[in-house]
C-alpha cells in the first residue's frame, strides 16, 4: 500500500515536469533571458574578470530588489559568510549561535574565524532558528561583561554573533530574533543563501539584520554559476566589506599598497553578467517556482505525507520544496524508491553537531531539529517549463 502511494507521487512529479522517463533533478538553472547576450558582451570587452560594468550593475540591482542600501557582490556565499563574520569582529576568543539544521557552509564559515560555533534548535512551522530558545540560552547561560557582551557561563567565550538561517527559502522569525539579539549585544548576521525573493511580513529576508548574505550556486533560485552577495545598511560595513573582498588593495594609480590581510573573493564580472540577466527575470521564477508548492500541495493535501507550507506571514521562494514523512522508515522507502526511478530526492543535512569536526561545540534544546532530520525530504524544485 505504502509502495502504491509512492508510485502515484513518482507519476505526479513526471507529470509535473512533463518528463515520462528522464532523469528529474531536485534543480537546475534555466536561462532564458539576456544570459547569452550579457555573457558575450563580456568577451566583446575583455571585461570578464573583476572589474566590469555587469558588477557594478547586480549590486545596484541587488540592492534595489532586497531593498538594502548596500550590496557587495562576492565569490560565493560561503565567502560572503566569512567577510560578514570578520567585519563582526567575531574571532578566536567567540561564539557565534547558529542552527544545526542548515548547509554546512554555514558553520564552516564560523569556524574560518577561529571562533566556535553554540546550535540552537529550530521551530518546527520555519525550519528557521527559534528566538524563544535563543533568548532563553542568553538569559540562562551567559552573562553581560564589563564590555556590555554577553560570555558563555561554561565556556567563558564572548557571545558575539548569532547567523539564523532561512530554511529552504522559508522565512524565519527574523524579527523576533533581532528583538532578542539587540537585547543581548549580539550582531545578527542572515544566511539568506537560499531566499532570494522570499519576504519576512512584506520585506526581504537579508534585510533584517546587520549584514546577510545571498549564495548564487548554481542550484539556488536564480544562479551566477559562483557567486554571493553582502547585503547591509551600513555604510561603514559595506565599504569595509568592499575592502577585504578587494585584497584590501588602497586605492592608486599604480602603486600596489593593502593595509590589511585582505582576501580575493570579488564577485568576477562573467558571473555578474549572468546574475543581472536571472535576476531580471526573478519574479516570473518565484511565481513559477511558487506555482509549483501549490500543486505539490494539493497533491499532498490527502496523503499521509505533509508538504511543508511557507509560515503565514511570508512569501517563500520555495527554493527546495519539502515533505515530511511519517516516520524514518518511511523516509529511507520514498528516498531508495524515487531514485532507483530517476527522481532525485534527498533528506536534509545532517545536524552539524554530529558532524565530527563540530562535535565538541555546545548544543542546546535540539528536539526539533533531532525530529526534522529523521522525516524530512526535499523533492524536485527546479522552474518548471510551462511550455512543453
Ligand atoms: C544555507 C546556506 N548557507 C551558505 C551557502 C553557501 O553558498 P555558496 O555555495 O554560494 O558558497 C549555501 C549554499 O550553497 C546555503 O544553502
Amino acid at each position: 500500500m505504502m509502495e502504491s502511494k509512492f508510485r502515484q507521487t513518482i507519476e505526479f512529479i513526471r507529470e509535473l515536469y512533463k518528463s515520462p522517463d528522464k532523469f528529474i533533478p531536485l534543480h537546475a538553472p534555466v536561462f532564458n533571458g539576456n544570459e547569452k547576450k550579457y555573457l558575450t558582451d563580456c568577451i566583446d570587452t575583455t571585461f570578464v574578470s573583476s572589474v566590469g560594468q555587469y558588477v557594478d550593475k547586480f549590486e545596484q540591482m541587488m540592492a534595489d530588489y532586497t531593498g538594502a542600501k548596500y550590496a557587495v557582490g562576492v565569490i560565493n556565499g560561503t565567502a560572503a559568510l566569512h567577510i560578514a563574520l570578520m567585519l563582526a569582529d567575531v574571532g578566536t576568543k567567540d561564539e557565534v549561535i547558529t542552527q544545526p539544521v542548515s548547509f554546512i557552509a554555514t558553520t564552516n564559515a564560523i569556524k574560518y574565524t577561529g571562533a566556535q560555533p553554540v546550535f540552537i534548535d529550530i521551530e518546527m512551522d520555519t525550519l528557521g532558528l527559534s528566538a524563544d530558545k535563543l533568548e532563553s540560552f542568553l538569559k540562562e547561560h551567559t552573562t553581560e561583561g564589563n564590555d556590555g557582551y554577553r560570555y558563555n557561563k561554561n565556556t567563558k567565550k564572548r557571545v558575539k554573533a548569532c547567523v539564523p538561517m532561512h530554511t529552504f527559502g522559508h522565512p524565519c522569525r527574523i524579527d523576533q530574533i533581532k528583538t532578542v539579539c539587540e537585547k543581548y549585544n549580539v550582531t545578527l548576521i542572515e544566511d539568506a543563501a537560499e531566499s532570494i525573493g522570499s519576504l519576512y511580513k512584506g520585506k526581504h529576508t537579508g534585510t533584517f539584520g546587520d549584514m546577510g548574505i545571498f549564495s548564487f550556486n548554481g542550484n539556488k533560485t536564480i544562479t551566477t554559476g559562483g557567486g554571493g552577495m553582502l547585503v547591509t545598511d551600513n555604510t561603514l560595513l559595506a565599504k569595509k566589506a568592499k575592502h577585504l573582498t578587494t585584497q584590501a588593495k588602497v586605492p592608486h594609480q599604480w602603486e600596489y599598497i593593502h593595509d590589511e590581510i585582505g582576501y580575493n573573493y570579488r564577485l568576477i564580472n562573467v558571473c555578474a553578467a549572468l546574475g543581472v540577466a536571472q535576476l531580471e527575470n526573478i519574479e516570473n521564477i518565484i511565481e513559477n517556482k511558487r506555482e509549483t508548492a501549490k500543486l505539490y500541495s494539493n497533491f499532498f493535501a490527502t496523503s499521509d505525507i505533509k508538504f511543508f507550507s511557507e509560515p503565514e506571514y511570508a512569501r517563500s521562494n520555495f527554493w527546495l520544496s519539502l515533505i515530511l514523512m511519517k516516520d524514518k522508515t518511511q523516509r529511507d522507502a520514498f528516498l531508495k524508491e524515487t531514485n532507483e526511478n530517476g527522481i532525485m530526492t534527498r533528506p536534509i543535512w545532517k545536524l552539524h553537531y554530529k558532524l565530527p569536526m563540530f562535535e565538541d561545540s555546545e548544543t542546546y534544546f535540539t528536539e526539533n531539529s533531532e525530529h526534522i532530520e529523521k522525516i524530512a525530504v526535499n523533492i524536485p524544485s527546479g522552474i518548471r517549463n510551462n511550455n512543453s
